[in-house]
């Protein structure tokens, strides 16, 4: 896919949904009494995902119309072992998360997943253990097996910073034989899982750093109205703040604060974004973003701020190219363990287009450039995020970007390079 440069954007744009909350969705329907409505719901490799695996699990799953499912859900103990292994495809969020729904299911389970997933820690294994499952990965890789059990709460202090392996514990520790189950975070991350049980009716506590769920004895399908995800939306407030004279409007934004570190970040460089018509969706903050362009100075991400805007990092490193001075993000080997290594692909991948950036063991380095990047070829190697990079990085740059493997795109946002060239001001 070679994306050209452009010289504005502008226009009205929506996102699919937020992805994590599509699969949270499917996965807390399939665990509760009676039929689930999500609606708004978008269709990605990663949001099918979690439809396919609660199928192989014996749940009903319709597609009614092109925005909503109906999940007919099992109840809390429902699930039945298939003979097959569950495929998570390239999704870890089901992975990690369907892992502690099957902690508690009667039976035998074997989870595998794509290559990228298969490479990728699994980090739930020793939580589960200790709560009573038998847990088996393959040296903490994939395939695992998973022989449910009776549980027991825990204390889960996290070794690090995942929203993933918190809510594994969390929907375990809500199938539980007793409790409170509390995990304790080192720096906060998203939480729409509790947000979701939340509005759901299920009790979760917050006390600092710490989040407790107590059992349910059933849990009553909901109806779910799921928001824009600014993970989606994020590549285009990037290119609108990047190109002089862009006006850009993203309309039903999720803007959950564990989500939106990148418009802090943005809004420390300069830059001219604005979040209007605030309601709810769903237990979730949204809103609409008004994009200016803006010139940027650069600025430091350090460990604390990570989790916040751990999926737009590559994108922020592309801000920075572009920014006065020199950035910096450190904490953020989490990179390492994403779909690819994130810190080597947004090194490799942008250093050739012209870019002034170093990796280093936990982060990058970046010496803003005022010019535009030159241009040229950038290998997504198979991740979802680095495609995106790609995509706005052709849109700035002098020559166009070349975007190999770009068909990763459809892991969270199958439309998105048509949606990029719909913008394009007339004047390109
Ligand atoms: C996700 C959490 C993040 C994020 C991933 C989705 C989630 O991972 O990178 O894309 O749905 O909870 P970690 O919290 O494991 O870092």
């Amino acid at each position: 896919m070679k994306v050209e440069p452009a010289t504005v954007l502008v226009g009205d744009v929506a996102v699919p949904a937020v992805k994590g909350i599509c699969q949270r969705g499917v996965l807390l329907g399939a665990i509760a009494e009676g039929t689930t409505e999500l609606r708004g719901f978008g269709h990605a490799a990663d949001t099918d995902a979690a439809i396919r695996a609660v199928r192989a699990l014996g749940v009903e799953v319709s597609e009614p119309a092109e925005d909503i499912v109906r999940i007919e859900g099992r109840g809390l103990r429902g699930l039945r072992a298939p003979d097959e292994p569950i495929d998570c495809e390239n999704a870890g969020t089901v992975l990690r998360l369907l892992a502690g729904l099957l902690a508690a299911q009667e039976g035998r389970f074997e989870l595998v997943g794509d290559a990228s997933l298969s490479s990728r820690p699994v980090r739930v294994e020793e939580p589960l253990t200790r709560m009573g499952a038998q847990v088996e990965t393959n040296e903490g890789r994939l395939p695992v097996t998973i022989v449910g059990a009776p549980l027991h709460a825990i204390r889960y202090p996290l070794p690090v910073a995942s929203a993933q392996v918190k809510s594994s514990v969390l929907l375990a520790g809500l199938l539980a034989q007793d409790g409170p189950t509390i995990v304790e975070e080192p720096t906060p991350t998203r939480d729409h899982t509790e947000r979701l049980l939340t509005s759901i009716g299920v009790p979760v506590r917050r006390h600092g750093n710490q989040i407790a769920v107590t059992p349910v004895d059933r849990l009553d399908a909901f109806e779910l109205d799921i928001s824009g995800d600014f993970s989606s939306a994020a590549p285009f407030v990037v290119a609108a703040t990047l190109l002089a004279g862009s006006e850009l409007r993203v309309h039903g934004v999720n803007v959950n604060p564990t989500r939106i570190g990148l418009l802090n970040v943005l809004e420390r460089m300069g830059a001219n974004i604005a979040v209007f018509n605030r309601r709810r969706v769903g237990g979730e903050p949204v809103g609409d973003l008004d994009i200016r362009s803006a010139e940027l100075v650069g600025t430091t991400i350090e460990e604390r701020e990570v989790p916040l805007l751990v999926d737009e990092l590559p994108l922020f490193a592309l801000l920075a190219t572009y920014a006065r001075g020199d950035s910096v993000v450190s904490g953020a080997s989490e990179l390492r363990a994403k779909e690819t290594d994130r810190i080597e692909a947004v090194v490799d991948g942008l250093r050739p287009l012209g870019a002034h950036i170093r990796a280093t063991d936990d982060g990058f380095v970046v010496r803003g450039v005022p010019s535009r990047l030159r241009g040229g070829s950038i290998d997504s190697r198979g991740d979802h995020r680095i495609a995106m990079l790609g995509g706005v990085a052709g849109l700035v740059s002098r020559e166009g970007v070349d975007v190999r493997g770009s068909d990763s795109i459809a892991v969270s946002f199958p439309g998105f390079f048509d949606l990029l060239d719909s913008l394009r001001g007339a004047n390109t």
